[in-house]
């Protein structure tokens, strides 16, 4: 078909896996730009294409999903605060703290490392955040500032007052935070970026990796490890923790800050999350194990239903749905896609392990002790459910409870390895 030339052209240029946006939105976003430049056709905007980077960078432009907000996962934030302090007690003044959000879209969530630390006490002098995002429109509106209602969720907004000012068209943030960070244009697949090896104590790095397949996930997942100092720490997004456990990082166990350290060389191997032979991008890494009734990919001439019109879905457009609506935060969304499978499907450990996640990412933990365990019942192997209900256990206090699940989530990863 005409159109896979430009889904490779966006695998490679920004590891971007088609299906996980889902088809139908590349296909408009390739009618939108034959439109623009006035292609005759697709093989005509194919040929503009190739001889234009700004047309390139167009298209890019079109795809990318920049859906970002101030304190995203809160969680995180108050944990980076108390890791912070402590790093900055470890340096003992030698340098300032280095952060990373990479990628940082608009802005929101370098602004709010910022803010968090800002208001924790830290020094403007104490520590400086880069932020790298392949989008230059996006860049562009982190750098000028300007936030409108979007930007701000929740009932949380105290930092609101704090930190911005009123416009006309939304809020501006002050000088004072916009001076703790550095925004600029750039790759996460950029060779580059192996320069920095080490360089920073904090990287966050939230929401993109859903959008790769697997075998870019693993380059990402290398590079993140290598830009990350060997006492820092790693944040991801909910979904993306599984493959880290393979490259020798391991949660550091406070609740839903997705917070990964290296693992010191003389601990236990991680659990090995088992491999499947197909990768399902469409779904979060975690998803990246056998089904008792194994998870089709969605097909590209069948592209995943929006939730809206989902009443007749299949069970594995339904599944993909799901996980990207989790993926992209919309957990309200998410939710009813669950609840509307659990009432047409068989009850299963997958949908209830997300569910799980979806309270554990909303902070209320006993709803997600209940779905893990849930899915435990239905699948006593589930390795996400083990490795996620143990970090709530261990979270709780519960040492002991966490070690056995993790020991299990381990003999499952060596049996499925088997
Ligand atoms: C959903 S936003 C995530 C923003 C923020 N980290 C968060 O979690 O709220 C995804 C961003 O990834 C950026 N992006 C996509 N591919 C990229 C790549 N190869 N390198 C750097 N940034 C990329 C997009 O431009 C978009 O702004």
């Amino acid at each position: 078909m005409s159109e896979q030339r430009f889904f490779r052209f966006l695998q490679e240029r920004i590891g971007l896996d088609v299906d996980s946006v889902g088809v139908p939105m590349v296909e408009r976003a390739l009618q939108q730009r034959c439109v623009a430049v006035d292609a005759v056709d697709l093989h005509d905007y194919w040929l503009r294409l190739q001889q234009s980077a700004d047309e390139q960078q167009a298209l890019i432009e079109a795809v990318i999903v920049p859906e970002t907000w101030f304190f995203r996962y809160p969680e995180s934030f108050t944990a980076l605060v108390g890791l912070a302090q402590k790093r900055l007690a470890e340096l003992a003044g030698e340098r300032p703290l280095r952060l990373l959000s990479l990628p940082c879209s608009t802005g929101e969530e370098p602004y709010s490392l910022a803010m968090a630390l800002l208001d924790a006490g830290m020094t403007p002098t104490s520590f400086h955040i880069d932020g790298i995002d392949i989008s230059p429109n996006s860049v562009a509106k982190g750098v000028q500032a300007v936030y409108g209602r979007n930007s701000f969720r929740g009932s949380e907004l105290a930092f609101r007052e704090r930190h911005f000012h009123a416009l006309d068209d939304g809020h501006a943030l002050d000088e004072r935070v916009r001076e703790q960070v550095s925004l600029t244009v750039g790759n996460v697949l950029d060779p580059a970026l192996g320069s920095r090896n080490g360089y920073y104590d904090f990287v966050f790095c939230r929401n993109l990796l859903i959008y790769f397949d697997v075998p870019t996930q693993q380059r990402v997942f290398e590079v993140l490890k290598c830009l990350t100092h060997e006492n820092g720490v790693l944040f991801i997004g909910p979904a993306e923790g599984s493959l880290l456990a393979r490259l020798g990082m391991r949660p550091l166990g406070i609740a839903q800050s997705f917070a990964y350290v290296r693992q010191p060389a003389d601990a236990p191997p991680a659990p090995v999350p088992p491999r499947r032979s197909q990768p399902v991008p469409a779904v979060p890494v975690a998803l990246n194990r056998p089904t008792p009734a194994p998870v089709t990919r969605p097909s590209r001439a069948a592209p995943v239903a929006a939730p809206a019109a989902a009443q007749g879905d299949s069970e594995s457009a339904l599944l993909a749905t799901i996980a990207r609506l989790a993926n992209a935060g919309d957990s309200a969304q998410a939710r009813a896609s669950c609840q509307r499978y659990l009432q047409q499907f068989a009850p299963r450990a997958q949908v209830y392990y997300w569910l799980g996640l979806l309270s554990d990412t909303e902070g209320d933990a006993r709803q997600a002790l209940t779905h893990y365990r849930k899915a435990l019942y239905l699948e006593p192997q589930h390795p996400e459910a083990l490795l996620h209900l143990a970090m709530l256990l261990a979270a709780q206090g519960d040492e002991a409870g966490a070690r056995r699940l993790q020991e299990r989530a381990l003999r499952a990863g060596r049996e499925s390895e088997r």
